[in-house]
Order: structure tokens, then C-alpha cells, then sequence
């Protein structure tokens, strides 16, 4: 079950290396596969809990995040998770080929420079389109990519071009209208949710609610006396894969660095000590960590048959070029062609393996 999930990471990882992504206009490779994984793309408004969320669920601290605008720019984050139970984890930047960063505070700084190095200093609120990517691999995390988008916001602040609320929007948009993207709306609980951006783009984009999930954040600093129990139930608000409620660490755990397992322990705290939430299965990091994994590899499956076809499309074409172009290219094209057959055999193997040995269902 793993394994597919995990070479499904690997493919996207060649497919990176190979310079797709999404948003880049430069040569494309191999155009339409990395559209065709699935990825989980985190959306939401300004100060929502977004990078929040997705720290939560990978269980280390490394992105910025904090009140105002932090992220401001795409950050693509593939989890990839190692069998070795006892191994070091370590984070990748691609912009920084074989570096390998042991030190989680290290890669925050190395996401805020980057982000610096696009755009100037954090001075200058601007937003930009261009992803930065990140690879995280440890025992500990599920295989999954994520990203993580700059906020919705509703009027832009000092120092920010008139055009950056409709910028925002059309970068965030153009993420989730990838029809392989899952998309974690995430909404704060004590905001009013009729008003939630991440929402209102969500049904924009995917009316039929088939591959969104809803998150509800903040939900220890809501007023007294309210709840959000009845969307947790499933009774207002409805969608279709449901709602996950969690509580992350407000801005004064993160000035007293509060650790991510205190900040877990706290969670489990919240919910144990709620009457509204303690009968509840669908609140937690835990629960949300899971479900992801599952919808992630329910959507693989789904997406398998297509996502074989253009691989071969894909590499029949990549074939043709290689042969157009001659031996001096054929060398390190020919063997990235190589890497990705062997890639894409594997994968039909595993596969097919899985498939006929109809543990299909099975979850991590
Ligand atoms: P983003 O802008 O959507 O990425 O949100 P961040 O993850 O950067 O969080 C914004 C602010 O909200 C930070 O100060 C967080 O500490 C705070 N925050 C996020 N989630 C929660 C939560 O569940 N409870 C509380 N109390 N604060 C939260
Ligand atoms: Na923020
Ligand atoms: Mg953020």
C-alpha cells in the first residue's frame, strides 16, 4: 500500500526534477503528469492557520508562519516517508541540490530567505506566484505532497499593489482548479463561516465538494458559548468528505516555543476536556494526518489509469526528442528517460501487484 503511495512521491519527485510544475512557463518535459497526481493544497484566509495545519499534520516545526502575511509565496512540500524506522530525517531544497538540512529552524530560515531572495524583504508585501519546493523525509510522516498558498485576503495593507487581493486569489485558484488537487479549506472556527474565503473558492472550484475537506482551526479561542459542534456533526455546513476540527498553537505558544508534541498533547487536552467535541472521531491532528493519507490514495487510484496513459504518452514523445536532438543530449536526457522508465515499471508493478492481491482497501 505504501510502496504505491511512495513511488507515486518518487515519480512526482523526477517530475520536478524534470521542471515541471505548475505556473512555470519554461520547457515542460513531461506537461501533464504532474497535474495528474494527486497533491493537497492548503487554502484559506489570511492568518487561518494555514501553514499551521500543514506543520501539524507533517509533526515538525519549519514553516514560517504568525499573524500578517508570512507565506508569500507557494511553498510545494513533498513528504516522503522512510521505512527505516530509526532514520534521521532531513529536508531538501532542489534550489540547493544534495544539501541535505537536519535542522528544521534551519529550513524556516531557508524558506524565508528564499522568499526574500524573489521578492526583497518582507518590507515589501508582495506575493509571489513562483513555488519554492521543499522535500521532507522521515519515519515519520505519511508520503503526501502539500502546499502551502499565501492567504485570501480582502483589502490590501500599506505598501501592497492595489491588484495583490485579486493576484492572491488567481494564484491560489489556479492550485485547486488542478482537477487531481485535493483541497484543505481551511477555515478559522471563530471567525463567522459565511464569510470563509477558503470556502466560498473551494465550491467555486469544485461544486461537487469531491475533493474538498474542510478544517476548522482556533477552535479553543472561540467565544464562550459558541460551538462548532453541529458542523463537526455534519448538521450545517455540510460537505461531502466533512469537516476536521483541530486546535494549533496560538501566537503566544509560538513566541514561548512551545514544542510540536506539547502543542499535540495540548490538542488531545482540548477535545478530551470538551463536552461539544469529546464524542467526537473527526477532531485532531491524528484523525486529519489519516484521513489524508486514505483520500490521498483513493485518488491515486482513481486517477491510475489516466495517469499511466500520459506517462507512456509522454515518454514516447520524450523518445522522439531524444532522437531528434542527437547523442550530445541523448546523454543526460537519455538517462533521465531511463530513470523514469525504471520508475514507471516499478510502479506498474506495484500496482498491479496490489491490485491483484486486493488488499486495495487497507490503510497505513
Ligand atoms: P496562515 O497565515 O493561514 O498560514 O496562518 P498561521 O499558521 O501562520 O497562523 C496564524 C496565527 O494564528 C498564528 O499566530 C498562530 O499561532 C495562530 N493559530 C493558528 N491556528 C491556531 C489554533 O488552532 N488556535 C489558536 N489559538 N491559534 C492558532
Ligand atoms: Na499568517
Ligand atoms: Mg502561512
Amino acid at each position: 500500500m505504501d510502496n504505491v503511495v511512495s513511488l507515486v512521491s518518487r515519480l512526482q519527485a523526477a517530475c520536478t526534477v524534470l521542471g515541471d510544475t505548475v505556473g512555470d512557463d519554461g520547457p515542460r518535459q513531461l506537461p501533464s503528469l504532474w497535474e495528474r497526481l494527486p497533491s493537497i493544497v492548503v487554502i484559506g484566509g489570511q492568518s487561518s492557520g494555514k501553514s499551521s495545519v500543514l506543520e501539524a499534520v507533517v509533526g515538525k516545526d519549519f514553516l514560517p508562519r504568525g499573524t500578517g502575511i508570512v507565506t508569500r509565496r507557494p511553498l510545494v512540500l513533498q513528504l516522503v516517508h522512510l521505512e527505516d524506522k530509526d532514520a534521521q530525517e532531513f529536508g531538501e531544497f532542489p534550489h540547493y541540490k544534495g544539501k541535505k538540512y537536519y535542522d528544521f529552524g534551519k529550513i524556516r530560515q531557508e524558506i524565508e530567505d528564499e522568499t526574500d531572495r524573489a521578492l526583497g524583504n518582507k518590507a515589501v508585501k508582495a506575493v509571489s506566484p513562483e513555488p519554492i519546493h521543499l522535500t521532507v523525509s522521515s519515519p515519520n510522516v505519511p508520503n503526501l505532497t502539500l502546499v502551502d498558498m499565501p492567504g485570501l485576503t480582502k483589502v490590501p495593507i500599506d505598501g501592497q499593489p492595489a491588484t495583490i487581493v485579486q493576484d492572491i486569489e488567481d494564484m491560489v485558484r489556479k492550485y485547486v482548479t488542478v482537477e487531481s488537487a485535493v483541497i484543505l479549506a481551511v477555515t478559522p472556527a471563530n471567525a463567522d463561516l459565511a464569510t470563509s474565503d477558503a470556502l466560498r473558492l473551494a465550491r467555486d472550484v469544485d461544486p461537487s465538494g469531491d475533493r474538498t475537506i474542510g478544517v476548522l482551526t482556533k477552535i479553543d479561542i472561540m467565544d464562550r458559548g459558541t460551538s462548532v459542534r453541529d458542523i463537526l456533526e455534519g448538521d450545517t455546513l455540510r460537505l461531502k468528505h466533512g469537516w476536521v476540527g483541530v486546535v494549533n498553537r496560538g501566537q503566544a505558544d509560538i513566541n514561548s516555543k512551545m514544542t510540536m508534541q506539547d502543542a499535540r498533547k495540548k490538542e488531545k487536552e482540548f477535545f478530551d476536556g470538551a463536552s461539544n467535541y469529546r464524542h467526537l472521531e473527526n477532531v485532531g491532528t491524528g484523525f486529519l494526518a489519516d484521513k489524508l493519507s486514505k483520500h490521498l490514495l483513493q485518488e491515486i487510484k482513481k486517477a491510475l489509469p489516466s495517469i499511466m496513459a500520459s506517462i507512456k504518452q509522454d515518454i514516447i514523445s520524450l523518445e522522439r526528442e531524444c532522437e531528434a536532438l542527437g547523442p550530445a543530449v541523448m546523454d543526460s536526457r537519455g538517462k533521465m528517460l531511463h530513470f523514469i522508465l525504471k520508475r514507471v515499471g516499478d510502479f506498474e508493478c506495484a500496482f498491479k501487484d496490489l491490485v491483484d492481491k486486493g488488499k486495495g482497501g487497507g490503510e497505513r
